[in-house]
């Protein structure tokens, strides 16, 4: 019996139907093109940062419409914008701070641009909002934050007071989720509780500032974001492990687990956030690019594991996306054309069946369908284990042509004579599919099995 899922108290329907969507990170950091860290990494003080970037973000080539039509081209069904990262600068017309977009050269609300761009597209609005705020005077400094070494650290935190903070957190994001619409899931980052145990890098002595959920009076948090709007999802960063419907869904970051993720007994809905390249911000050194094989692999992996991928765009400081994302979107779209029906709508195989080598599984409920994800591709002859019996009828998914097989139903099966020595190994209840000798000119094929009702 497959384990049963975790109940949300958001709407998690179409989250675990549609399976890929588009995270964006853009921030004032696109135009250092260092990491969206830059500020924290090089000890970067709030006002210079803001004078030396904030006047420059004028982003001639930001267009909406053409980051969600690359979205939806590439098969992504929902997007998860950054309204604010770490750095603290504000990409919607927020009437909290003057430190937000439309101040900038730019000029626009971007949020709300995004927005209805992704949402014609018919694609699912996602909003990530930082916890961490490196600029907001309010902000208590701690071991993490960008003024952490400043020789004068104790006086720039004099009279700061994390729960005025609080209050500014709590009142833009009641402004993000009035004022757009419907608003379909919320990713927050971060929070750092005590028993992550963490050192301060410098003197390898304790961390200073651990932020936990009450640094955001997280509980009030969450329960406004249900009031305002009552069916959206919330991710699993503040710190409420343990609060009833404190969080939906939770967050691997740049790795898909081993086995999925299960709690107290129960499948969890999770998502794993990836990067084409190291960095979720525009890092135009960076040289990690994802091969396509790598890209749609991690797209298998997450779904046949039951979960999501939620994979990043980072756009650059002109506004659109660097070419080297444009072709990785592109791979995407190539594959997710003809092969999205083994990816919206599945999960993992049903249990008792074995993944070969080389291969992943997912499989579709309501078609009673299973695919198998041929990531190596073998010479003429793939074998799944116990199948015999269960199989109606087998094709490749990307051009629906037939895959035929047989069936190992005793231990000498029909291929004995005079192979009958290499064939005694080959097991009862096999099925044997042969697939042509070279491989398909797809990154991944994927043959389509219709199983048996049964
Ligand atoms: C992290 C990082 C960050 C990134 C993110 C994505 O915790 O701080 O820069 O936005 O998570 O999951």
């Amino acid at each position: 019996m497959p384990l049963s899922l975790h109940p949300t108290t958001g709407d998690s329907a179409w989250f675990t139907h549609d399976r890929f969507g588009l995270f964006i990170h853009w921030g004032l950091y696109a135009l250092a093109a260092r990491h969206e860290w830059v500020m924290q990494k090089e000890e970067i003080a709030p006002e210079k940062y803001r004078s030396r970037y904030f006047a420059r973000f004028e982003a001639d080539l930001f267009d909406a419409n053409d980051w969600a039509q690359r979205a939806a081209n590439a098969g992504m069904k929902y997007v998860v914008f950054t309204t604010k990262h770490h750095e603290g600068f504000c990409l919607w017309d927020t009437e909290l701070t003057d430190y937000k977009v439309t101040n900038a050269p730019l000029g626009r609300d971007v949020t709300r641009e995004v927005v209805d761009a992704f949402r014609a597209r018919g694609l699912k609005i996602g909003l990530y909002h930082s916890l961490i705020d490196w600029s907001h005077p309010d902000f208590e400094i701690d071991d993490q934050h960008a003024l952490r070494f400043h020789p004068d650290r104790e006086n720039l935190d004099e009279g700061r007071d994390q729960s005025r903070y609080a209050e500014y957190l709590h009142g833009q994001v009641r402004e993000l989720l009035t004022n757009y619409g419907k608003i379909d899931l919320l990713f927050y980052d971060f929070s750092y509780p005590e028993r992550f145990g963490w050192t301060n890098t410098k003197t390898g002595g304790p961390f200073r500032g651990y932020k936990d959920r009450t640094a955001w009076d997280a509980e009030n948090l969450v329960k406004m974001c249900r009031e305002l709007q009552p069916q959206i999802l919330i991710n699993d960063r503040l710190d409420l492990e343990d609060v009833e419907a404190g969080w939906d869904y939770t967050t691997p970051e740049q790795f898909v687990p081993r086995e999925g993720v299960v709690k107290e007994g129960k499948r969890v809905v999770w998502e794993s956030c990836q990067t084409f390249s190291g960095s979720w911000g525009y890092f135009r050194d960076e040289e990690s690019w994802k091969s396509p094989q790598q890209l749609i692999g991690i797209l298998i992996e997450s779904v046949s594991k039951g979960g999501n991928l939620l994979m990043n765009v980072g756009p650059t400081g002109r506004g659109d996306f660097d070419e080297r994302a444009n072709e990785a979107l592109q791979v995407y779209a190539r594959w997710m054309k003809r092969h999205q029906k083994a990816i919206y709508g599945c999960g993992p195989a049903p249990d008792g069946f074995v993944t070969p080598g080389g291969c992943a599984l997912t499989s579709n409920e309501k078609t009673n369908r299973l695919y198998l994800h041929v990531l190596l591709w073998p010479f003429e002859q793939l074998h799944l284990e116990n199948m015999a019996g269960h199989i109606e009828y087998a094709q490749l998914l990307h051009d629906a042509s037939e895959v035929r097989f047989s069936e190992t139903t005793a231990l000498a099966n029909a291929d004995a004579g005079e192979h009958a020595a290499l064939t005694e190994t080959q097991k009862r209840g096999t099925v044997t599919l042969r697939l042509p000798v070279k491989m398909p000119d797809v990154v991944v094929p994927v043959i389509e099995l219709w199983l048996k009702n049964e």
